[in-house]
């Protein structure tokens, strides 16, 4: 049981993938399914936090108790959520905003012609680093999906990205992460870190919002 070490906070959290259009019918996204994050929401529900979920186009029931706002493309996620950040007390992102969008989306179905087809990305805002350079900024959590030197990009993150903490999973680790319904943390903050191993989403969520709870409170001392 979490207690209600959340009461009277309120808990913004993204989840979930982007999609990034090319054309009417087609998109470019990534594996993400949502679980992680929406095991947060409901978790954050749990102990006693208003939740506001902004997730990407998944196909998971909305956590009883938290308020949900759907978005397709980072920078739909972004003014969603740069709207709900005054409020936030924590702001969790452990969305997979797709890194790049088409400079250009075709308004109509771009047409199968030559055996080549080249198209052009720009950069995606970083909405996590958006928010946590806001002078009202949310106690602010990151995560970092990697596949080699997980610890240390993760540090680095931490840093570059002006985070109170991340959680840093390997997305190599043999049934765990995207698409699993397990998964693995290493939290790491300024001073400190902590392993939560391999279990269920859900249980994984509470340690971790637990964890998040007691660090959050901390800073207010
Ligand atoms: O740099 P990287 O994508 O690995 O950073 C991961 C963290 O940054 C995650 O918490 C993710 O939700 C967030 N992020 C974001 N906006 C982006 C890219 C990543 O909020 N455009």
């Amino acid at each position: 049981n979490c207690g209600e070490v959340l009461t009277g906070k309120h808990v913004l959290i993204t989840a979930g993938p982007t999609q990034e259009p090319l054309d009417p019918v087609r998109y470019i996204s990534n594996h993400s399914s949502g679980k992680m994050g929406f095991a947060v929401a409901e978790a954050a529900v749990n102990a006693g936090a208003e939740v506001t979920l902004v997730a990407g186009p998944v196909s998971l029931a909305t956590p009883k108790g938290c308020k949900r706002i759907d978005v397709v493309t980072a920078d739909e996620m972004l003014t969603a959520c740069t709207q709900s950040a005054s409020k936030a007390d924590i702001f969790i992102s452990t969305a997979a905003v797709a890194d790049y969008k088409a400079v250009n989306v075709a308004d109509n179905k771009i047409k199968k012609s030559d055996d080549e087809l080249t198209l052009t990305f720009i950069k995606n805002p970083d909405i996590l680093a958006t928010i946590s350079q806001r002078k009202d900024r949310p106690f602010c959590v990151g995560f970092a999906a990697e596949s080699q030197n997980v610890e240390d990009y993760a540090r680095s993150k931490l840093a570059k990205k002006n985070l109170d903490m991340i959680a840093a999973n390997n997305i190599t680790a043999d049934g765990l992460g995207f698409n699993s319904d397990k998964n693995a943390l290493h939290v790491i903050w300024n001073g400190g870190d902590k392993k939560l191993p391999a279990t269920s989403k859900r249980e994984l969520a509470h340690q971790l919002i637990s964890l998040i709870a007691t660090r959050f409170s901390s800073t207010l001392q």
